[in-house]
């Protein structure tokens, strides 16, 4: 047995809230149909944020359910990472709110933004600080509040998002070949336009202009990031596969971000893989970024698809662009 300190998932939990979109709602908002969403994204509906709820809320409320699963109290707790791209103010951040929420004071706060890849990136933040002895109990969430940021007006984006929030309790385990096997994480700041939200930041700090002119709003250049997503999604999944020697047998499960159906099945099909090991729940959940591999993990430990021993490939892209992948035994 090697002596090497490894990241374990001893737990996962998730939230979503309770309000249902459904695309019959989203067709008396803009001119869209639902066979049309089915069609082209695989999506029937998605959860949306009531009045009391918030990023820092929903995301709480997955940490608690992940401490509980990994049977730790949150006070024990010594990293929080938050990955979104919502956050509940510009600042604090919202891991702030979370360790308050949670009781949490002995954790180091902080968020992460890196879009639909920010659970990965912050797996690989969060397993590096376990395997150098700098935490023993870290928390990592995605939560996001994408209603907040989406436009309702541009039926080309807003069929796509919804809210949630989901988390992983990461420990320290010798077990050889267990926890955190592998990741990698990339970025191209040449894609920076391809999904961006112009406005609230420093390059154009909020005004009434900025409101009027609906540049607070997620913009997106669908065609272009469903080519860059395809492209992605198939060199992840084979490079987390030979990274860990991994022939389709040994993967139990793909996890993949919840972006669209066509380009995950690309992914899977590309790979040899079958879609029964590619966990799907976008047509209940749509696209909720950072949260979404977290909700789709979480889901499938609880209906019992994938439990200890399991290998799982995480695989995820999204804004900035970035792009990242894991393979995890649980
Ligand atoms: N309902 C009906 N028609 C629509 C809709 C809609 N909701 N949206 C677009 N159309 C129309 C277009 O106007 C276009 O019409 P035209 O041919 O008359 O010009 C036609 O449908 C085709 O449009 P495309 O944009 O080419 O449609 P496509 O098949 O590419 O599907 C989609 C669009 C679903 C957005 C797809 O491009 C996609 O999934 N892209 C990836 C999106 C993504 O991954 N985003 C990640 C962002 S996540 C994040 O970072 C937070």
């Amino acid at each position: 047995m090697s002596d090497a300190v490894r990241a374990a998932i001893t737990g996962t939990g998730s939230f979503l809230p309770e309000n249902v979109l459904t695309n019959s709602d989203l067709e008396q908002i803009v001119d869209t149909s639902d066979e049309w969403i089915v069609k082209r994204t695989g999506i029937r509906e998605r959860r949306i944020i009531g009045k009391d709820e918030s990023t820092a809320t929903i995301a709480t409320r997955a940490g608690r359910r992940a401490c509980r699963d990994a049977g730790i109290d949150p006070a024990e707790l010594d990293l929080i990472i938050c990955a979104t791209i919502t956050p509940e103010t510009p600042c604090p951040a919202t891991a702030c709110y979370i360790q308050r929420d949670l009781g949490a004071s002995k954790a180091v706060p902080f968020d992460l933004s890196a879009a639909c890849s920010g659970f990965v990136y912050g797996l690989a933040v969060a397993g590096s600080f376990i395997e150098t002895g700098r935490s023993k109990k870290a928390l990592v969430i995605g939560a996001e509040t994408l209603s907040t940021v989406t436009d309702y007006q541009d039926r080309s984006s807003c069929i796509l998002f919804g809210d949630g929030a989901g988390a992983a309790v990461l420990q320290p385990t010798s077990q050889q070949d267990t926890g955190l096997r592998y990741s990698v994480l990339c970025a191209d700041g040449e894609g920076w336009d391809y999904i961006w939200i112009p406005g609230g930041g420093s390059r154009m700090p909020s005004s009434i202009e900025s409101v009027t002119g609906r540049q607070h709003f997620l913009k997106m250049r669908g065609r272009d990031v469903y080519k860059f997503a395809v492209e992605k999604m198939q060199w992840l999944l084979s490079d987390c596969m030979k990274a860990c020697d991994l022939k389709p047998s040994d993967v139990d499960m793909i996890i993949p971000h919840q972006v669209n159906s066509r380009i995950i099945m690309s992914a899977a099909e590309k790979a040899k893989l079958s879609m029964k090991k590619v966990y799907m729940n976008i047509e209940r959940v749509g696209n909720t970024s950072a949260a979404s591999i977290p909700i789709a993990l979480d889901e499938a430990v609880n209906r019992k698809l994938i439990g200890p021993g399991s290998t799982v490939v995480l695989i995820a892209f999204g804004a900035g662009l970035t792009w990242a992948g894991a393979v995890v035994t649980l």
